[in-house]
């Protein structure tokens, strides 16, 4: 387990800012990501290209993509609804787009108004396009666990989607407990099963901390094999369109905790608090994961200790 690396993919430019009330300025979205990219983040999802009506802080979409610093270093991704998103992302420059397949007929057209089985067939298509593109593609399994309005969701669905989407082409499948739904036994479990049927290096999980959870879930993914999360800075986070979901597993939590316990993230945790903190200014809101704290006075104490030793010597 020693050294083992995990790889950490930031969602909070999109995930973590699309269901802000306060509308974050694209130089804001920038420099966020320049600090992400300074602590050594190397992933990020940056940005969506949904309807701007639908989701008006990601309406810069384009003029972000074009501005991102070190996108030779780091990989953007652009989150896509449909073909539309697809070809807008493309125009913008973006080399790497998810799609988003909901688990539930519901959320799907709650989310993007299309069937679940119309939607299948534009995450195949989408699939295809980025293959023939050479562009990276993601696919979400969305409330892979619980769905706001169906409940909870059939292990055999979540297997039949994710084996569905990789089959089409996709390089990885993020599986998303999009309201925070889940527990560590759920999450062992499906993991597990998903790990006995396909590659696990094509599996990425993400969790919403609505119960607490997302930190013990993060664990029991990692404990079936997973190497690959998504998180968001500062715990910033939640949907628009489905009830209940409130923030990501903070990236700071996740990374300190990997760190500690042997794997390699290549990130950086207190340069990564230069980062919640201005995302705490952009977007007025009191972020940070429960790390913070402790950290805040463990940098009090250290600064203490320089002070009284300058007086003393
Ligand atoms: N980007 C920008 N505009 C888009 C678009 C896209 N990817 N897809 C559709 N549109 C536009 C259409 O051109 C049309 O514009 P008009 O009103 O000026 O003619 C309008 O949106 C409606 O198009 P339609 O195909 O009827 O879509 P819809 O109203 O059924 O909405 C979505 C579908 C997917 C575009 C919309 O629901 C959406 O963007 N949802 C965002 C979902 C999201 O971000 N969820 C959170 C992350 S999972
Ligand atoms: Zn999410």
């Amino acid at each position: 387990m020693s050294g083992e690396a995990v790889v950490i993919n930031e969602v909070g430019l999109r995930d973590g800012l699309q269901n802000q009330p306060t509308q974050v300025s694209t130089d804001g979205k920038r420099r966020l990501a320049e600090l992400l990219a300074a602590a050594g983040i190397r992933h990020m999802e940056a940005t969506s290209f949904v309807s701007p009506k639908a989701v008006p802080q990601m309406a810069d979409a384009a003029e972000l993509i074009a501005c991102l610093p070190n996108p030779e270093t780091v990989e953007y991704s652009a989150l896509i609804p449909n073909e539309k998103g697809y070809e807008r992302a493309i125009a913008a420059g973006v080399r790497s787009v998810n799609a988003v397949l909901s688990a539930t007929d519901t959320m799907n057209r709650k989310n993007i108004r299309m069937s679940l089985d119309d939607m299948r067939a534009v995450c195949r298509r989408i699939i295809a396009h980025a293959r023939e593109d050479s562009i990276y593609v993601r696919g979400y399994v969305a409330v892979a666990f619980e769905c706001p309005y169906e409940g909870p969701v059939p292990l055999d669905k979540v297997i039949a989607l994710t084996g569905e989407m990789l089959d089409h082409g996709a390089d990885e499948v993020i599986v998303a407990d999009t309201i925070g739904a889940a527990n560590p036994n759920a999450v062992h479990e499906v993991f597990t099963a998903l790990a006995a049927r396909f590659d696990i290096k094509r599996l990425s999980a993400h969790f919403h901390d609505t119960r607490a959870l997302a930190l013990a879930n993060s664990w029991a993914a990692l404990q079936a094999g997973v190497r690959r999360f998504d998180s968001s800075i500062g715990g910033l986070g939640g949907c628009p369109f489905a009830p209940g979901a409130a923030g990501n597993t903070a990236t700071e939590d996740l990374v300190l905790m990997l760190e500690q316990c042997g794997y390699r993230t290549g990130i950086d945790v207190p340069r990564l608090l230069d980062a919640v903190n201005l995302a705490t200014e952009l977007t007025g809101r009191e972020l940070g994961g429960r790390m913070l704290p402790w950290f805040l006075s463990q940098k009090k104490a250290r600064v203490g200790d320089a002070h009284a030793s300058a007086q003393s010597g």
